[in-house]
């Protein structure tokens, strides 16, 4: 059975193994452990002690929530992880009073935003060269409001 729970120290190792499958520029692991202390949610999918996923969030200005990464093992993808975590970001978002939820995706990552926008987020604009020299991202929302908190 997957679960969610609060990402620690202990879970870096296979957090960053997960981050390298994933992207072309993984975050280096000083980075994902400083979340630990930067971000208000950071949380792991578990099965068994085999970490599957993991994301991280950060609510500005008392108002909204940023996805700041997402990711799941490659061989557990298409299974429900993904959408698992998101929605609890979400969550903790709703319940810190958020209204909407945002977040950054490369343009030419069509699996994530096809993954977003079943998550019913939207693209509101291009942000160029935000990965890098001609890496343009979109900047992609989802309202909070009106949804409920169970
Ligand atoms: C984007 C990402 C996090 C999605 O994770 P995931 O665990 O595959 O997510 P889910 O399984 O919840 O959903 C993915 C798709 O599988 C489908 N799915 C979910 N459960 C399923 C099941 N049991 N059987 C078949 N398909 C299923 C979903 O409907 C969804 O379809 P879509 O591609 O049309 O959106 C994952 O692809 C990933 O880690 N990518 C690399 C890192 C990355 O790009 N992160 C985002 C950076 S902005």
């Amino acid at each position: 059975m997957v679960i969610i729970s609060d990402a620690s120290e202990e879970d870096l190792e296979q957090i960053y193994e997960i981050e390298v499958e994933s992207f072309d520029k993984p975050y280096p692991i000083s980075l994902l452990k400083a979340y630990l202390y930067l971000s208000n949610i950071y949380i792991v999918a578990k099965e068994d002690s085999k970490i599957l996923g993991y994301a991280i969030g950060i609510i500005q200005f008392k108002k909204r929530g940023h996805v700041v990464s997402i990711a799941t093992r490659k061989e557990s993808r298409k299974k429900g992880i993904g959408t698992l975590l998101l929605s609890t970001l979400e969550k903790t978002f709703i319940n810190n009073n958020c209204t909407y939820s945002y977040l950054e995706v490369m343009i030419t990552n069509r699996e994530a935003i096809r993954f977003y926008r079943d998550m019913n987020y939207l693209v509101i604009y291009t942000k160029k060269n935000y990965y890098g020299r001609g890496r343009h991202a979109y900047i992609m929302m989802k309202s909070l409001i009106n949804k409920s908190l169970e």
